[in-house]
């Protein structure tokens, strides 16, 4: 059977296989744009710098009318612009729709050499990774791109998070994953009509208390929970992520006016091991970099549990509490984050 590394064998004989390394800096906003929408692309210059990934957006969002305008867009925008330290994206449009040929085969030789990442949307199985990866490897190749694009999945179908474990390991180009929730919840026939984000009836009942006769008080008063309709896809994707040592992403949190649910959403998605999430407003952008970012007091305890550690083995008590090999590799996750960020 064909590994995941054949599919990336080199088209030009004896050439090696350049590898287009995941940055070791993870990305913690990946800012949409329309690149068909004038107003929306003039600004782009402006943001470089501000913001870790740029993502002219082909596929969902914008009008069918305005495909070719949208492409068009961003080989303009791309070509005119220096991106310095913002990474530079893209999202095609699906395998099942008639525009994603002509995306590929028009912005790989195009802007292939200033295009870090091609988020690629309702991915099903690695047998899409491979198709992409393939047609990838034969564009490069035909216009002499010398850095292999990386791609990076969106997990909104299904059948999609079913396979999840699969996809991650499809192609050594995997860049990472990203919940798309909106997708997601069709799919699943959820009954839910949001773009990410909680649900007010999604939620736990405290136990009802006893009346004076022994039975249940169902009329009291009860405090409610809202629980988190995303735990159980984010925690799925984080761990087949982890398991390739590829990056995992929230996604897309449509209420924009939102900003305090926002936070929360991507609190809990960095909480649970995300890198980074999607920026559909300007001010998602802070929200973003803020909550991916370890705190400062979160940095300081793990660097005194460090230095407590020694050499690392055995069992110290901080402020109460116990911390050993396990809680010291814990901090080292934040601290090295920490570093990656500042560097
Ligand atoms: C994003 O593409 C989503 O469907 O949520
Ligand atoms: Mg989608």
């Amino acid at each position: 059977m064909r590994s995941a590394k054949d599919f990336f064998a080199p088209l030009a004989v004896g050439a090696p296989t350049p590898v287009r390394e995941i940055p070791a800096r993870p990305s913690r906003a990946i800012h949409f744009f329309d690149p068909s929408n004038e107003k929306m692309a003039a600004k782009i210059p402006a943001m470089v710098g501000t913001v870790d990934v740029l993502l002219g957006n082909l596929e969902d969002a914008v009008k069918a009318d305005n495909k070719v305008a949208a492409r068009e867009g961003l080989v303009r925008i791309a070509q005119a612009t220096d991106f310095g330290p913002t990474q530079l994206w893209t999202r095609i449009n699906s395998l099942d729709s008639p525009w994603v040929l002509d995306d590929l085969t028009t912005l790989v030789p195009a802007i292939g050499e200033k295009l870090d990442v091609i988020m690629v949307p309702k991915v099903q199985g690695a047998e899409d990774i491979h198709y992409i990866d393939r047609l990838l490897a034969q564009l490069e190749a035909k216009a002499g791109i010398t850095k292999p694009i990386l791609i990076h999945a969106i997990l909104e179908t299904a059948r999609g998070v079913a396979n999840v474990e699969e996809i991650c390991g499809a192609s050594p180009r995997m860049q990472g994953l990203s919940l798309g929730p909106a997708d997601l919840a069709a799919d699943r026939k959820m009954k839910t009509t949001r773009v990410g984000g909680g649900h007010p009836g999604y939620l736990v009942r405290q136990d009802p208390p006893r009346a004076a006769d022994g039975t249940n008080d169902i009329n009291a008063a009860r405090t409610t929970y809202q629980q988190d309709l995303w735990h159980y896809t984010i925690a799925k994707m984080v761990d087949a992520c982890a398991m390739h040592g590829i990056y995992p992403y929230y996604g897309p949190f449509g209420d924009i006016a939102d900003v305090v649910a926002c936070e929360d959403q991507f609190r809990n998605a960095f909480l649970l091991g995300c890198v980074g999430t999607w920026s559909l407003h300007p001010k998602q952008i802070e929200i973003a970099n803020r909550v991916f970012s370890p705190s400062v007091e979160d940095i300081k305890h793990a660097r005194r549990v460090v230095a407590a550690m020694g050499d690392g083995t055995g069992a110290v008590m901080l402020d109460g509490k116990m911390e050993d090999d396990a809680s010291l590799k814990q901090c080292l996750v934040l601290v090295a984050l920490a570093e990656q960020l500042a560097a």
